[in-house]
């Protein structure tokens, strides 16, 4: 088997399918937009690896301006600090001592910010901060509305930013909370209500935490369904949102995020079944995730998405359509980008049909 980096040169419709390809056009002005909006906004651009796990592209997007990057796991953040990337903020709460003397030993090669939302895990924190003899910089992460992670607002969160300034072996640099609970809200005037109300209780904290004395530099929220509304919302310093430099389907459909971005990535497939009412390709959900959001066929209309088994993706053929012959490929756009570019090794970065780079994804299975 030919190692995709041999690719640069081809034309991708000389490529082995199935692979995972990015418009670089697109894919630049993307990345261009949500700098430049951040910049606009006089917000910090932090986006999350999840999207792309890739040092290349991390690197492109702090050449863009980006500040830093959110990652969701430590072993993540290990790799991109070993890239070269110096500020990173690991939004998942660490509760083991052992992986908390990790982070606080990491601090040695950039800034790794943890975060907490549990007395007991600034506990941990700080035992590991002192035995390392590294003060570990910690944000509070608070419950804004998602119900996932986060001390709910109120007291607490004070209580527990208290804890982290006085507490020796840690340091408090401020709050974040995930608005994730709006993205799909709709019209755009009811998503801005939840959002706004989400967003005040980030606003609230940082207020009270300013006038207890205790310091709070950095206020950080925002996804791609929400860059906006956290961007231009008072208090905010930083937006975490990762997705947009590629845009998929559930951006687009489910999340009504504007036309600043364009869907720049996709994953090519190759037709090898015909049926009487449906046609079968090479991507299955080994290949092709359709959590969340189902993918779609691009570039014509008589084909509907059936379903994934492990290697096989189904497809319908619309009334009357004779459909795809048997070896014609498919271009189709992931629904959620996230769940489908963890199954892949490259991406591979197009301009003009042209294969131009080839970008190892070198995070994914950094799960730990
Ligand atoms: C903590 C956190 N920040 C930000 C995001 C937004 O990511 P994206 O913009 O890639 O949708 C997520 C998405 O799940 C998240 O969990």
């Amino acid at each position: 088997m030919e190692h995709p980096g041999e690719w640069v040169g081809r034309h991708v419709d000389e490529l082995d399918t199935p692979v995972l390809v990015v418009d670089l056009e697109r894919f630049e002005s993307n990345v261009a937009a949500m700098a430049l909006y951040c910049r606009r906004q006089g917000v910090s651009w932090r986006p999350h690896s999840k999207s792309h796990k890739s040092p290349d592209i991390a690197r492109i997007q702090l050449a863009a301006g980006a500040t830093g990057l959110t990652c969701a796991k430590l072993s993540e953040a290990e790799i991109f600090v070993a890239h070269g990337v110096g500020d990173i903020l690991l939004a998942n709460q660490l509760a083991s001592n052992s992986r908390l003397q990790q982070l606080a030993r990491l601090q040695e090669r950039g800034r790794i910010i943890g975060i907490v939302d549990h007395a007991e895990a600034l506990a941990m924190a700080m035992a590991a901060g002192q035995y390392t003899g590294i003060d570990i910089p910690l944000i509070v992460d608070i419950d804004i509305g998602m119900h996932r992670t986060g001390v709910q607002p109120g007291p607490g969160v004070i209580e527990l930013a208290r804890g982290v300034h006085e507490g020796k072996g840690v340091c408090l640099l401020g709050v974040m909370g995930y608005e994730g609970h709006v993205l799909a809200e709709h019209p755009a005037s009811v998503k801005e209500r939840a959002a706004r109300q989400a967003l005040d209780h980030l606003v609230e904290a940082r207020d009270q935490l300013l006038a207890d004395g205790l310091p709070c530099d950095i206020v950080s929220a925002g996804s791609t369904g929400s860059y906006d509304l956290a961007a231009t919302h008072d208090a905010i310093t930083e937006i975490q949102a990762g997705g947009a430099i590629f845009m998929d389907a559930m951006y687009r459909d489910r999340f009504h995020v504007d036309d600043r971005f364009s869907t720049a990535l996709s994953l090519l497939t190759t037709v090898t079944g015909r049926h009487a009412d449906h046609i079968v390709t090479d991507a299955g959900f080994k290949t092709l995730s359709a959590f969340h959001h189902q993918p779609q066929v691009l570039d014509r209309e008589d084909l509907e998405f059936g379903y994934l088994s492990a290697e096989h993706g189904v497809y319908r053929l619309l009334e009357g359509a004779s459909g795809p012959a048997l070896g014609e490929r498919l271009r189709l756009l992931p629904g959620y980008g996230d769940s489908t570019t963890v199954l892949h090794d490259h991406f591979i970065a197009e301009r003009d049909g042209r294969v131009e780079r080839v970008w190892p994804l070198t995070a994914r299975g950094a799960l730990t």
